[in-house]
């Protein structure tokens, strides 16, 4: 019987949208203001969901604490308080949008995983915009 548990993590950040292939006409018509080159800010808040069977043993399906410094290692610390244009090497050529960000904090903690444990990740970049990404 699987059963899916879920952390919620936290972090602040600032980006902007931008295609350097393209001129600013063609940015400012596709991202809009996101594109505003001075950058701007959003509070995410991302939701990790691992689902897997429940250990007979300790009743878990991962330990909440363990997944909660793996959160604080591989997503808070990398993000909070950065530019990620700027600062996250993983975004040097690849524009940071919400999709691209799940892909990277799905990659983040997936590595720390049980090979059978399925992983999703729900960001919310404001609170009417969120994005669902990961194994189901
Ligand atoms: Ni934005």
């Amino acid at each position: 019987m699987k059963v899916t548990i879920c952390r919620k993590g936290y972090f602040s950040a600032a980006h902007k949208l931008y295609n350097p292939k393209w001129s600013k006409e063609k940015n400012d018509e596709v991202f809009e203001k996101c594109a505003y080159p001075n950058y701007h800010g959003h509070d995410f808040e991302v939701h990790v969901c691992v689902t897997g069977d429940v250990d007979p043993e300790t009743g878990f399906v991962i330990r909440i604490s363990d997944l909660k410094k793996i959160i604080k290692q591989e997503v808070e610390i990398p993000l909070d308080h950065k530019n990620i244009n700027m600062d996250v090497p993983y975004f040097k050529d690849k524009n940071p949008t919400t999709e691209n960000l799940a892909i990277f904090i799905y990659s983040q903690i997936k590595k720390h995983l049980k090979k059978e444990h399925q992983l999703e990740i729900i960001l919310h970049e404001t609170p009417k915009n969120y994005v669902r990404y990961g194994d189901s």
